[in-house]
């Protein structure tokens, strides 16, 4: 271990989408740069994304997917480097994609060849990458910063933090970032699980937990915001893609709204069904409309009891039936939590980021990228696509600066 610190232009603290890419780009304007991480490998969030696949991006990706407290934050960063961006680089290391559902792009490769292309870019600009390495002080010092670690000390003009959220801390998710900038005088917004599964007690766990397994589609909203996507019966709550979206705007004790025929004239389709075949039960014609194992347990709940035949039900009795099944209010007791979340809501507040750079606004040559920052993406690329642009705006950034 060399004792003279080694100086650089650039010093990227987490080898993730984030780290890597940035640095990477940066390395490629010229500036030395090195990316240290404590993992023993590189952007392991990247290996495990959109299973195994690498959702890396979305066609559709707009500045209102994302949530944070200032919703215009992202919006500089994302129209400098765009989804087209990320598919040209794709490209040129020859890798392919599919679109599948709502403009989501899949790696046709597998991730790994993501995780490739980003070493491959900073190879190209003689960036390093230093793992296994472990963080032990960082201190503003006149010429940048000064950077102590168990494999050395590194001293630089800028130092990028990429260190990323909180979600799934078993592949080394840590809170550095946000200690970091706290130290550096930002303030954090709070920072809670998102893409979550939605977790129930009593009754209604094990209600679900027989329906494990069972899919059917709905629109889900929480807190003013909804998704028409399938909802997935788990042994613990509720999962799948719109309640997993639903999560990242839920707040702890309040409900979720589950409309189960979303874009339906419920009552006037009852009604119909009524007028078609008055001998059949209200429980048949759920069986139409779900899978088996939902309709009866839905029918209790809606309160359909006995064997009364659909021509015996009152107007008032369908309307009744009509409204609980495009407004089934629920409350979640609370989420699987980090272990599983695919990403961190809140982090580090924009309001001290500047949004074309990353640049702090208190601590000139300290950028924050990628998830630590408060903006989160939908499911769906968007939060890689949020990793690349963020990455992309403070690389310049630097450049520009030492230029
Ligand atoms: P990221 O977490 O990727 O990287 C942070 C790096 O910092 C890690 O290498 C870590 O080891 C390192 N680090 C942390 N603390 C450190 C410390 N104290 N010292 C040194 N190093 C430290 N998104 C998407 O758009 N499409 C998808 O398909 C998926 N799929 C998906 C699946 C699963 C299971 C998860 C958990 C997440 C996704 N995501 C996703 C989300 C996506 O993976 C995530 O938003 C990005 O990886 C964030 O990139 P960052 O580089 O900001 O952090």
């Amino acid at each position: 271990m060399s004792l003279e610190p080694e100086t650089l232009d650039v010093v990227v603290i987490g080898a993730g989408a984030a780290g890597l890419f940035c640095a990477g780009i940066a390395a490629q304007l010229g500036l030395r740069t090195i990316v240290l991480d404590h993992a023993k490998k590189p952007a392991e969030k990247v290996r495990i994304s959109g299973g195994g696949r690498c959702n890396f991006t979305n066609i559709d990706c707009a500045p209102d997917r994302f949530l944070g407290d200032n919703s215009h934050f992202a919006k500089s960063a994302l129209a400098r480097y765009s989804p087209l961006d990320f598919c040209d680089l794709m490209a040129r290391h020859r890798l392919s994609w599919t679109e599948k559902t709502l403009g989501q792009l899949f790696c046709d490769q597998k991730s790994g060849a993501v995780i490739d292309l980003l070493l491959d870019e900073l190879a190209a600009g003689n960036g390093s990458l230093r793992l296994q390495t472990v963080i032990s002080d960082i201190e503003k010092i006149e010429t940048g910063f000064r950077v102590t670690t168990n494999n050395g000390v590194v001293e630089s003009a800028s130092l990028v933090v990429a260190t990323g959220g909180l979600s799934i801390p078993k592949m080394g998710a840590t809170g550095f970032a946000y200690d970091l900038a706290k130290k550096f005088g930002h303030e954090v917004v709070s920072p809670r699980a998102g893409l979550v599964p939605l977790t129930f007690s009593g009754a209604l766990k094990d209600a679900f937990a027989a329906l494990s397994g069972v899919a059917i589609d709905a629109r889900v909203s929480a807190n003013g915001t909804q998704f028409d996507e399938a909802i997935l019966f788990t042994h613990r709550g509720l999962s799948g893609p719109a309640v997993l979206q639903a999560s990242s705007y839920w707040r702890e004790g309040a409900p979720i709204d589950v409309d189960l025929l979303p874009g339906v004239d419920i009552l006037g389709v009852v009604k119909a069904k009524r007028e078609a075949d008055g001998r059949s039960t209200p429980l048949q014609w759920l069986e139409e409309l779900f899978p088996k194992r939902f309709a009866i347990f839905l029918g209790p709940a809606l309160g359909i009891v006995g064997d009364q035949r659909l021509g015996e039900y009152s107007n008032i009795r369908l309307a009744e039936i009509a409204e609980k099944l495009s407004h089934w209010t629920l409350k979640p007791t609370g989420t699987e939590g980090w272990r599983t979340a695919e990403v961190t809501v809140g982090g580090i507040a924009t309001d001290g980021l500047s949004s074309k750079t990353m640049e702090s606004r208190h601590v000139p040559g300290l950028y924050f990228i990628g998830e630590c920052v408060d903006v989160t993406g939908w499911l769906g690329g968007y939060n890689f696509q949020w990793a690349w642009a963020s990455a992309h705006a403070a690389a310049t950034g630097i450049s520009q600066k030492a230029s």
